[in-house]
């Protein structure tokens, strides 16, 4: 619930009842700076053109900024804009002051962005921030994201991004945390918590937007705004879980998804805007439309012309128009010939004014000047928890005879061009860092004062370069070789057939083993990579990711043993692209892979994923022993002992998995309900812990019926979806 006090909610009955009708469609309207500024590019593209470095991001900011001058001012006069996308704070005041000091009301702004994964100072991208399994990590990183952004004049984040994603042709499972229900409704919590509860001050926090409301990451075929179909049961199970915890966190805004959802366009569909989110689920704050969304449910074929469009997100429970001007242009009209009620109008302006009371923006409306250069340096405790995060986030996969961690004095040839990239390391969706904060692997390894020398030899977009493969040869004892994605390969409208190494890659590897001199490669990438050539062939695998800022220091701390790997999968990788979707929660099937011919298999390829979700290797090794379970009341008490029996601390991630055997509609073989991070010494063994209400282990029908069924339940406690310990018992509710 959004927590405004009684006497709030009356004043904004009051302001609700002077408004005219005009004034109330303004605040229903979101534009972008595309519009405002007469560019004629769309912003999503000026996103894209800084991203792939068509334009600097410095030409960027001042697009952003110049554009606002051009706004047209009479409009916020007028009081027919609510929200805005602009990040400068001194323009964020300038037009904040036309609608507080010169509009009839003085109702405030409400200014919006993508922050995805951090503001200024970039932490990891979604996908890998969730292999960190850590609650409290992603709840700090959230807090420093909005006090960043704040004393920038954004009030507003289109984050956190919660698609449940299963297939990783689809370019945005990238922003998301991954495959699973339980650790995507986690990072919901904690995101939603660390952006908006430190109302302390109205500079600590920022209005969250779940999205995409709901299922974006089941499109079809993995293609970026493809149809998404789906039962009911699968729809409450895997993909309504995160924002129905994230509803229940106080979340302030959420933002409708552009597919179709079993044939209805989520930014008109009813039955999720208004029955299961604003009903069900009790969301008291606002929906806003994803960008041109309700234009295009003329190109959908669900509505005739835009001026039906407009009406029928209004009365399917759609707020806020991000982009279009549709609500600007059609509504008044609407209205006037009773085709729309105001009631319905007066429903959607009393929520986003709700919003914009709980930011504070009535009493205090303007950044600060004082703050505003607050973070023009990077503080360092923000830098340093980017690091812990990127840290925290890589995944060691493969480390055959401990060729990792090396040795600083070993002389490395560094290689691979993704290395030397510094506006690679921020990953897709970072708009508003500065290139020049941001460390590369290269400068890491040369700020941990490694015996390194670098050697482009190629990349993911370029060719190879056959003179520095032979320096990079001779010269170094061992070869690391960073490969995988540039940003711009993952994200939106990134969706890919093929999920081999880009380019010549693969190509680059071979020549590497060919010298017969070790290879340890550094994966830099937005998405799980079919990596089974890799996986065979190629001693050392770590999963860096797109850390953010402080990439290169944190790789070097992972691969010079400053820090042990603690990285687990927060999604399933493919051996090749064609298994796509695969996922460890899956049903049974009548006759699950095997052996034998007849049996739910693939004749060219196994079905298993090459490596799974939860999987991580570490620089120690650890063994599990004597799991029990036992019924406790309302509870299962889990406890399994963890021991440390390598050589160095460690810390691992006890993943609790529980399967429902039988059930009145078919279950998957696993479902993560639980998980705990302990650090152990060399030698250590400690028992582990672990709850289950037993209320949390039932499923939803396609009748949309939360279910307990008595019947046999497996539990399983283990360091990953594959390899756990296993114990049977009856459980009745
Ligand atoms: C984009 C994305 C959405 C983003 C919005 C504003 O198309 O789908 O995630 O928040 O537009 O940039």
């Amino acid at each position: 619930m959004i927590r405004i006090s009684d006497k709030q909610k009356e004043w904004i009955k009051k302001l609700l009842s002077q408004m005219t009708l005009e004034e109330k469609i303004g605040q229903m309207n979101q534009e972008s700076v595309s519009i405002v500024g007469g560019f004629d590019v769309p912003f999503e593209e000026l996103i894209e053109m800084v991203t792939d470095g068509r334009i600097s991001q410095e030409a960027f900011e001042k697009i952003m900024s110049t554009a606002a001058q051009d706004y047209h001012e009479a409009d916020i006069r007028a009081g027919r804009v609510g929200s805005l996308m602009v990040q400068n704070p001194r323009k964020c005041n300038e037009l904040q002051k036309i609608a507080v000091e010169e509009s009839r009301l003085g109702i405030p702004l409400l200014f919006g962005l993508d922050v995805i994964h951090g503001f200024r100072t970039v932490y990891p991208i979604a996908i890998a921030e969730a292999c960190a399994f850590d609650m409290d990590l992603f709840e700090r990183t959230a807090r420093m994201a909005a006090k960043e952004s704040r004393t920038q004049g954004v009030n507003w984040h289109f984050a956190p991004m919660l698609d449940v994603a299963r297939d990783a042709r689809w370019g945005r499972v990238s922003e998301g945390p991954g495959e699973d229900p339980y650790l995507v409704s986690c990072f919901a919590r904690a995101k939603v918590r660390g952006l908006q509860n430190d109302t302390s001050s109205p500079e600590n926090y920022v209005a969250a937007c779940l999205k995409h409301f709901v299922a974006y990451g089941a499109c079809e075929a993995g293609r970026d705004y493809n149809t998404v179909s789906m039962a009911h049961s699968m729809l409450c199970n895997n993909y309504l879980p995160p924002f129905a915890a994230a509803v229940e966190e106080g979340a302030a805004t959420v933002m409708a998804a552009f597919h179709d959802l079993n044939g209805v366009p989520c930014t008109v569909n009813a039955g999720i805007l208004r029955t299961m989110l604003k009903e069900n689920y009790g969301f008291d704050g606002f929906v806003v439309s994803d960008a041109n969304a309700i234009r295009e449910c003329v190109t959908h074929g669900i509505a005739a012309d835009e001026e039906a469009a407009g009406q029928t997100a209004v009365k399917a429970g759609l707020d806020m128009d991000m982009g279009t001007q549709i609500y600007k242009k059609h509504l008044k009209q609407a209205v006037a010939d009773g085709r729309l009620s105001e009631k319905l109008i007066d429903e959607a302006v009393e929520r986003i004014l709700t919003v914009k009371m709980w930011l504070g923006l009535f009493e205090h409306p303007y950044v600060e000047e004082r703050s505003m250069d607050r973070y023009e340096v990077l503080p360092r405790e923000h830098l340093a928890l980017a690091r812990e995060a990127g840290c925290k986030s890589a995944v060691l996969l493969k480390n055959e005879g401990h060729l990792l961690p090396l040795h600083k004095k070993t002389k490395i040839s560094l290689v691979g061009s993704l290395a030397d990239k510094k506006e690679e390391v921020a990953g897709a969706w970072a708009i508003s860092y500065r290139t020049n904060d941001c460390v590369s692997i290269k400068e890491g390894f040369e700020n941990a004062g490694a015996n390194v020398r670098y050697f482009p030899c190629g990349g993911p977009d370029t060719e190879l370069e056959e003179e520095e493969i032979k320096k990079a040869a001779s010269y170094g004892d061992v070869i690391v070789a960073v490969v995988g994605e540039t940003a711009a390969m993952s994200g939106e409208a990134a969706s890919k057939a093929d999920l081999t190494l880009p380019g010549k890659q693969r190509e680059l590897l071979e020549k590497l083993l060919a010298t017969g001199k070790p290879v340890a490669v550094l994966l830099m990438n937005g998405r799980p990579l079919a990596l089974h050539w890799e996986a065979e062939h190629i001693p050392a695998i770590l999963e860096c990711w797109q850390m953010g800022v402080e990439m290169g220091n944190a790789v070097a701390d992972l691969v010079f043993g400053a820090v042990n790997p603690q990285g687990r999968l927060s999604v399933s990788f493919p051996q090749v692209t064609g298994q796509c979707p695969i996922y460890y929660n899956h049903p049974n099937t009548g006759r699950p892979g095997g052996k034998s011919k007849f049996t739910s298999r693939y004749l060219d390829v196994t079905e298993q994923p090459e490596f799974p979700f939860g999987f991580g290797l570490s620089y120690t090794e650890y063994q599990y022993h004597n799991l029990t379970v036992r019924e406790e009341g309302d509870r299962l008490v889990v406890c399994v002992e963890v021991e440390n029996t390598g050589t160095i601390t460690g810390t691992e991630t006890v993943q609790l998995y529980m399967r429902d055997v039988t059930a009145s509609i078919v279950r998957p073989v696993k479902e993560l309900k639980g998980f705990e991070k302990v650090t152990l010494e060399p030698g250590e063994r400690r028992e582990i812990i672990l709850c289950l209400k037993k209320e949390e282990m039932g499923f939803y029908n396609n009748e949309g019926e939360y279910r307990l069924e008595d019947g046999v339940f497996t539990i399983y406690a283990g360091g990953n979806a594959r390899d756990c310990l296993k114990q049977d018992l009856y459980i009745t509710f």
